[in-house]
């Protein structure tokens, strides 16, 4: 069939199976980050346009170049949300969480908007799962919550899962990196991309993430902040490394990793999966011991992550079996009220139930049942008779109109 509209560029319908997957990996992260104490939060899926800008930051792709951003009807420009956690910050401040027990954990599932070109496992909405630990400034809250998206990645079996790990090192530590990162730049000029070239002052470590072979053979020499940590920056990653180390889990330490948001501090990592091809990361996130404050809060570290669950179901099978029916309910015409009303005492037992709902004849009715993959049929035929069918084996049995909801739902347990 050809139709007039389609879903919008980059966007997609979720039919019933795929809800169905969803719904299982939302509620793997919900039964996981609840036994770790994370309570689910919910933010619009709107927000001020400032919010990004100062959060995400204006020198990041995301603000630059993908945000759904269109002025209200009230006049105030609104975005859509590219992300989750510059939202969260703002909830929190907003709802004076920095007055509850500290960390406060939280996490949230749902879409989120980027004006991308859309391509396998990229689209322009998209769901996320995430989690956020706010108030902490513990190593153990960077272990903890890479360990959290680990089990989870494991438990819902995502193969070939790697974890990359680096340091952006804290705002004060990073400047001395970030001057020699830049004359570094300089130096290669005429070899990087123009953009690159065109964010050298505002935001250098961009570079690492250019697909362009010119800066990434110049990025290949680059220093990396890494090589570079002291202090207290150092001593947490060292801390954050024993951390993983004890628990077991495995990563590759990656000076080249920065992230596309500009609020990252010390610790940021991605999680890779062998089965994705281009978008290969599933999942990645990093500190921000910042973001509160820029947003105008009191100094709060924290630290969480996000998943995509597109991603997920890429790089997992589909392996569950389509529900089927316990119970499907034919009638002859004269019947249907009764039908309607029994479908209704099987569902209260607990069974699934359903009925000819297309006014087809009783015979229509059993082949619709046997379509829809029903285990058994109750017949209520024009002489008043009531009957239960296997519809696997044929058998018929006669049973009591007054009982058979009773029957089946013993049958059934
Ligand atoms: P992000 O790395 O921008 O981080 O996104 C997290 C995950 O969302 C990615 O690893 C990817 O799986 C998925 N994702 C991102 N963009 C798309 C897209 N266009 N289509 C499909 N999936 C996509 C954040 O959003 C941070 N808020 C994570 C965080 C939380 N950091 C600290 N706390």
């Amino acid at each position: 069939v050809s139709a007039r509209f389609q879903a919008p560029k980059g966007t997609f319908d979720i039919l019933p199976a795929s809800a169905r997957r969803r719904a299982r990996v939302e509620s793997a992260a919900a039964g996981l980050l609840g036994r770790a104490g994370y309570g689910r939060i919910e933010t619009p899926l709107f927000e001020d346009t400032e919010l990004f800008e100062s959060g995400v930051g204006q020198s990041t792709d995301i603000v630059r170049k993908e945000m759904f951003t269109f002025t209200d009807l009230g006049d105030r420009s609104v975005t859509l949300r590219p992300e989750g956690t510059a939202p969260i910050a703002r909830a929190y401040l907003e709802h004076g969480m920095h007055t509850l027990a500290q960390p406060v954990k939280l996490w949230h599932a749902g879409p989120y908007f980027r004006y991308e070109a859309p391509q396998a496992g990229r689209f322009r909405q998209f769901n996320q799962i995430g989690a956020e630990a706010i108030g902490s400034d513990s190593p153990l809250a960077d272990a903890e919550l890479i360990g959290l998206l680990a089990t989870l990645l494991r438990e819902l079996g995502v193969p070939g899962v790697e974890l990359r790990l680096s340091s952006l090192g804290s705002a004060e530590g990073r400047g001395d990196y970030r001057a020699e990162l830049q004359s570094y730049l300089r130096e290669h000029e005429g070899d990087l991309s123009r953009d690159v070239k065109e964010r050298i002052d505002e935001n250098p470590l961009r570079a690492f993430d250019s697909k362009d072979e010119g800066t990434r053979a110049v990025m290949a020499e680059a220093p990396v902040i890494l090589d570079r940590l002291e202090g207290e920056d150092a001593e947490h990653f060292e801390a954050v490394r024993g951390l993983l180390d004890d628990a077991g889990i495995a990563y590759e330490l990656d000076g080249s990793l920065v992230r596309g948001l500009d609020y990252y501090t010390r610790t940021v990592f991605a999680f890779t999966c062998d089965a994705l091809g281009a978008q290969s990361e599933v999942g990645g996130g990093g500190r921000y011991d910042g973001l509160i404050e820029r947003l105008g809060g009191p100094p709060t570290p924290a630290i969480g992550w996000a998943t995509g669950i597109e991603r997920i179901l890429l790089a997992t099978r589909d392996d569950e079996p389509e529900p089927s029916t316990d119970v499907f309910v034919a009638a002859a015409d004269g019947r249907r009220e009764s039908a309607l009303a029994l479908a209704r005492e099987l569902r209260d037992a607990g069974l699934s139930a359903e009925l000819d709902l297309g006014g087809r004849g009783l015979k229509g009715q059993m082949k619709h049942a046997d379509r829809i993959g029903a285990r058994r049929a109750v017949i209520l035929d024009e002489d008043g008779g009531c009957v239960i069918r296997d519809m696997t084996t044929g058998d018929q049995t006669e049973a009591d109109r007054e009982t058979v909801a009773e029957t089946l739902r013993e049958d059934a347990g």
